[in-house]
């Protein structure tokens, strides 16, 4: 029986991560439970189903007290943080944005192993991530699942690249993003998830910021990191070796297969999401990414191969360029062009040495605060 702690319990991870435990009480047990506090009635409700003595808010820990008894509530800043710090056979990090790096510090530091969805994590702290063992983290990313599995197949010197696949989110056929409403950007052609992550695949930043994740994850240099295009979103990623050979990892799109793996890894779960159907015809198609349409790729790829606090800086623009479009503040087109101008102006930063998470924490603000004046301009 594996004790689970599940941070961002309430989002679209942490709900199918808790589907997942419920389909397997005899494999996984939930210990304790942590969310932002905009949705403090299904955290209760979460951890009344599950037994769960814990939970954790950054806000709203009155109200958690007022509605429930017999569970224990810790709120404030470093509420998930303190959560994740519980002893447990695996923290699951499914809180959305760098927010997240506190937490998996934290989990780390008190010697548990993290189960990521919280790609931020590494975008923006992955040495100090890394520092703790690669061995310690096992990716909930449908990417870097795959890659994770593939990797098996040889040695590390065997390995010639990592090739993420991308859906090409929901502009991927549209030539005209000019006048993209916030309604069409959060409708994702093949995966159902929360808001943020679904823009950021609009845009393609997320496959910059997978891109930085797997660099970190499995320590690979970005020249053997590529991703193209797979609108059908089965194939979630390959390694091709020195021989030639290229290994895939495949299934119909559905979280539930990844989260099982990082929660029971190296033992699979039966029955942990539907296989390829091979009774019917189809036809998976891969294209190259076009550049020109989506330049986050290439400007991760240049903000991880910079180094220092970049990645960071690309991350916090990012974050604050969304949520100016979830606002109505900004369009959608200027998503890209904000997190370009902000790495721009803040490249200096490449050459920062990260010692701890206040130096992270300190770099976001100046990329938050360039890029916010960035947004302010453009309105
Ligand atoms: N969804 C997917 O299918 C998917 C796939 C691959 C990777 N990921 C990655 O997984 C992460 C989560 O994505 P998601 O789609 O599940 O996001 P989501 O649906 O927006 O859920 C985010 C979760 O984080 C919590 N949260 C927000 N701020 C917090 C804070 N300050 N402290 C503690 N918890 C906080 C939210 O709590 P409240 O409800 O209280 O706000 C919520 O439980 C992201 O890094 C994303 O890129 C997601």
């Amino acid at each position: 029986m594996r004790e689970i702690v599940i941070l961002g319990s309430t989002g679209s991870i942490g709900v199918q991560a808790l589907e997942v435990i419920a389909a397997n009480p005899n494999k996984f047990k939930v210990i304790a439970l942590s969310a932002g506090g905009s949705n403090i009635p299904t955290l209760i409700a979460q951890a009344q189903k599950f037994g769960v003595g814990i939970i954790g808010v950054s806000s709203g820990g009155e109200i958690a007290r007022s509605l429930t008894s017999g569970i224990s509530v810790i709120d404030g800043e470093s509420a998930s943080s303190e959560i994740a710090a519980i002893t447990c056979d695996i923290v699951l990090n499914g809180i959305t944005g760098s927010i997240g790096l506190g937490p998996t510090l934290a989990a780390l530091a008190a010697g548990n192993k993290v189960a990521l969805a919280n790609k931020e994590s590494l975008v923006a702290g992955g040495a100090l991530v890394a520092a703790f063992g690669l061995e310690r983290i096992t990716p909930v990313d449908s990417e870097h699942s795959a890659l994770y599995q593939c990797f098996m197949a040889g040695s590390k010197s065997e390995v010639k690249r990592a090739i993420l696949t991308a859906s090409g989110g929901a502009f991927r056929d549209r030539r005209d993003l000019s006048s993209v409403t916030l309604a069409e950007a959060l409708t994702h052609p093949t995966w159902s998830m929360g808001p943020v992550v679904t823009i950021n695949s609009a845009t393609l930043v997320n496959k910059g910021l997978e891109i930085i994740e797997a660099h970190y994850l499995f320590d690979l240099p970005y020249e053997k990191i590529e991703a193209v295009i797979h609108p059908q979103s089965v194939v979630h990623s390959m390694v091709e070796f020195i021989d030639g050979a290229t290994i895939a990892q495949l299934s119909p799109p559905n979280m539930k297969g990844p989260i099982a793996y990082a929660l029971g890894a190296p033992d699979r779960t039966a029955h942990a999401t539907t296989a390829v159907d091979w009774s019917a015809a189809q036809s998976w198609n891969f294209s190259p990414i076009d550049s020109a349409r989506f330049p986050a790729v290439d400007l991760a790829r240049h903000c991880g191969s910079r180094g220092g606090g970049l990645p960071a800086v690309f991350n916090a623009a990012n974050e604050v360029a969304v949520a100016a479009f979830m606002s109505g503040d900004l369009e959608f087109s200027a998503i890209v062009e904000i997190v370009a101008a902000t790495t721009t102006k803040l490249d200096s930063i490449a050459n920062s040495v990260i010692r701890d998470l206040s130096d992270v924490s300190a770099i976001e603000e100046d990329a938050r605060v360039v890029a916010n004046a960035l947004v302010v301009e453009k309105k």
